[in-house]
């Protein structure tokens, strides 16, 4: 397995193994693999990648000024562990001085899918995400990339920049992976305390509990009673269109229900399609 710090021998690595026929996966992701990562590298090997590209990077520009950028878990060892362990075919780990030049002054915004959820809670989040991603895919130029469903919001959006920017890059999504409780896999659930965790398994059961066909206003207290019972500081819970994710009046296939919740001070999120 190739180790690249540097952008410019990665991007020749990519290059060369492309001209000999390879088709390249990338999966981008912020470190700390979980099984949920993990299951996107095995994604990438069923769809057929010859070459998968793993991307390690805590991206600051994604991070609000209050937010866990300083604290967010870092683990290069036992990530480099099990990217090996996979098959991965490269990982690709750059200092942020290496991706933001000091005077750096091109983002990538999305404005449409982005106003809603996460983005209206994170201001900026989104731009910075689109922003990371534009230049790992200009990096690797991947035939497909692949993204998992727990952040869907993002899914939709990098699907969104890949059409409207013309990346010509086939982006992949990768169900759930769930603890045995149900809780969503996430990097940021081993900031939960034992009593918090116990909280936290609420919000798959508010989600899990949503009904198809019915008011949306309806379902949405209902999925909120059940969050707050449990002891958690609802942040959203809205029912979307799948496509437009815009907020529907009445609940049905093609909904997709998304929550975020603090289980102290750890922000969760986690989502369904009805
Ligand atoms: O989902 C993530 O881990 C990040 O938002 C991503 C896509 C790697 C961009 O930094």
């Amino acid at each position: 397995m190739k180790i690249f710090r540097d952008s410019g021998k990665l991007r020749k690595w990519c290059a060369e193994r492309k001209a000999a026929g390879a088709k390249i996966a990338l999966v981008p992701t912020m470190g700390c693999l979980h099984e949920g990562h993990l299951s996107l590298v095995r994604e990438a090997k069923r769809k057929g990648a010859d070459e998968i590209v793993v991307s390690i990077f805590v991206n600051p520009v994604q991070f609000g000024p209050n937010e866990d950028y300083a604290k967010y878990p870092r683990s290069e060892k036992s990530d480099l562990a099990k990217c090996r362990a996979e098959g991965a075919g490269a990982v690709f780990l750059p200092s942020p001085e290496l991706m933001y030049a000091a005077d750096h002054s091109v983002y990538v915004d999305e404005t449409r899918l982005s106003k809603g959820l996460c983005g209206a809670r994170r201001p900026g989040h989104f731009r910075g995400v689109c922003t990371v991603v534009a230049k790992l895919f200009n990096i690797v130029r991947p035939d497909f990339a692949v993204f998992g469903r727990k952040d869907w919001q993002q899914a939709q959006i990098v699907k969104r920049m890949v059409r409207d920017l013309d990346f010509g890059i086939e982006i992949v999504t990768a169900p759930i992976v769930r603890e045995s409780g149900g809780l969503a896999m996430s990097s940021r659930n081993g900031y939960l305390s034992d009593e918090e965790r116990g909280k936290a398994l609420a919000i798959n059961k508010a989600i899990a509990g949503v009904r198809c066909g019915m008011p949306a206003a309806q379902e949405k207290r209902r999925a909120r009673s059940v969050l707050e019972k449990a002891g958690l500081k609802v942040d959203y819970v809205e029912m979307v269109d799948s496509s437009t994710l815009e907020p529907v009046s009445k609940t049905g296939k093609g909904t997709t229900v998304l929550v975020a919740a603090f289980a102290g001070a750890t922000r969760l999120i986690d989502n369904r399609q009805l």
